[in-house]
């Protein structure tokens, strides 16, 4: 049975949806149907397919009651439009059905894990949110919330855990088939923890152990943990709130911070190794990840910043998107990232340039577009000459551009998009620190219409951005302070519209 609720938001998408005109979008980036979208949920495998779940209120462009939308997709690329799956319809999410993942069941069906919120006013007139984990089981379109929700509540917690922060639960199975899950919590020091708890059928829950906490050294509440091993390592992956700046590792506000460590299964001991940020843009937080069946590990982002997400476009519809799924792995102690190859299946127009000499700016012919794969391998023109800097100029016309640089003498890489469009002064520019790799920097920049993400040195950092630049700004141009010799490798990128008749 369908709640009126989730009939009320499944008929309003489909009665203003087709409204919006899918070239105004990104062409493989996963947004909303209407209205706002965040966090990424229940990124999964199920029945041969890759399902994505993500917080939705589609009535507006802002956040309220929180819904989940739906889509899935066979190749990270061209999604699928479902029917919105949750609605905020019982007294124990009234105030929204919060992140969560997802997992298939021994019998075939989807098991959903996310967080009801409901909202109780205190005596002294104050209102405090109580969070508690919830189930829901479909069959990958439908969805019934189970009777015994909430699953795991106050009640579950270790001592002073807070059931005001309480959420984004990430579950999988083990070999065994036992299920296990991630959730956030707020530890009394005020700061964040990561709860592990199990069970034996997906539906009875119970705590097993703390696997890591802030100890108010990596911000403070720490939401949407993953967890998983990775190359011989594990991984812990939070999405700390109130980030306090480290040199150019994390910056203040909401950040992602990725745990590499060993896992002891056995005593379900977590032993931290070595700690960094997962992206170095404005633009990423609460990652998600899932396994492929050949083995990748594939994480998708929100592409969207907390602190900067009040700026949009004059007249948007649509506000919110997704990263690039991006295929992880370790790497000399760090965690790297790369778009995921199915991309290469939607390139064209090659164009390529060895050895290019530059000395100033310049334009390569072919080389422009909004919607491109480009691949820049910056060197000094001679083992002898240096350079100041090199610049990339992207999505450019007379007003508009968006600037990668990189400076060999400090090894910092910035991104610039003060001029990429906005209508407000939010945060625009993030260095980062990126060493050359034999003396050279590789910069590989993937443009969606309204985003840019940079992998450098094959996935070493990785940088999102979104743009609101005009998409007519499709200049490129290279400049560099000094004499550089240049690799280009550019390919144009494919738009699905019209595939699934939707209007994504
Ligand atoms: C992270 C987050 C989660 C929460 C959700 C609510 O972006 O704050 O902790 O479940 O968004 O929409």
């Amino acid at each position: 049975m369908l709640s009126e609720k989730l009939q009320q938001a499944r008929a309003f998408e489909a009665q203003y949806m087709p409204f919006l005109a899918p070239e105004d979008r990104p062409a493989f980036h996963v947004t909303g149907g209407i209205g706002w979208i965040n966090d990424p949920n229940g990124f999964s495998c199920y029945q041969g397919e890759y399902h994505l779940f993500y917080q939705y209120h589609p009535y507006s462009t802002n956040w309220g009651p929180m819904h989940w939308g739906h889509v899935k997709t066979r190749d990270f690329l061209h999604w699928e439009r479902l029917p919105i799956a949750l609605a905020p319809d019982e007294a124990y999410d009234a105030d929204g059905c919060f992140s969560g993942s997802a997992a298939e069941l021994p019998d075939g069906r989807q098991l959903l894990m996310y967080t009801g919120v409901h909202r109780v006013r205190q005596e002294d007139g104050s209102i405090h949110e109580y969070q508690a984990q919830c189930l829901a089981v479909g069959d990958g379109v439908d969805y019934e919330k189970v009777e015994a929700n909430p699953v795991l509540s106050d009640r579950d917690l270790p001592a002073g855990g807070s059931p005001l922060d309480f959420r984004d639960p990430k579950i999988w199975r083990e070999e065994d088939g036992s299920f296990c899950a991630v959730v956030g919590n707020r530890t009394p020091d005020g700061s964040g923890a990561v709860l592990l708890f199990e069970s034996g059928d997906g539906f009875h829950w119970r705590y097993a152990a703390t696997l890591d906490a802030s100890c108010n050294r990596y911000g403070r509440m720490w939401e949407c943990p993953d967890f998983f091993p990775l190359d011989g390592r594990q991984v812990l992956i939070v999405s700390p709130q109130e980030m306090t700046p480290v040199g150019l590792e994390f910056h203040a506000g909401n950040g992602t911070v990725c745990l590499l460590g060993r896992y002891d299964r056995a005593q379900r001991r977590f032993t931290r190794e070595q700690v960094q940020a997962v992206d170095y843009g404005v633009d990423f937080y609460a990652p998600q990840t899932l396994e492929t069946p050949d083995g990748r590990r594939v994480m998708i982002a929100w592409m969207q910043n907390w602190d900067t997400s009040a700026c949009k476009p004059q007249g948007a519809r649509w506000f919110g998107q997704m990263t690039l799924p991006r295929e992880l792995t370790v790497r000399e102690g760090r965690l790297i990232q790369n778009p995921v190859r199915e991309l290469e299946a939607i390139r064209a127009n090659p164009v390529s340039y060895r050895n290019v000499m530059l000395h100033g700016e310049s334009n390569l012919q072919g080389v422009s577009g909004r919607m491109l794969d480009l691949t820049v391998t910056v060197r000094p023109a001679s083992p002898h000459s240096l350079y100041h800097w090199f610049k990339l100029h992207l999505a450019r016309d007379g007003e508009h551009e968006t600037v990668i640089r990189y400076k060999p003498e400090c090894s910092t890489v910035r991104v610039d998009r003060t001029r990429g469009g906005f209508p407000h002064d939010i945060v625009h520019v993030r260095d980062f620190l990126a060493a050359p790799r034999q003396g050279e920097i590789k910069l590989r920049v993937i443009l969606d219409r309204y985003s840019l993400e940079l992998f450098v040195n094959d996935g070493e950092q990785a940088a999102s951005f979104v743009l609101y630049t005009p998409l007519s700004a499709s200049s490129i141009s290279f400049e560099a302070d000094g004499s550089v010799l240049l690799d280009v490798e550019k390919y144009d990128l494919l738009a699905y519209e019209g595939c699934d008749g939707d209007g994504r």
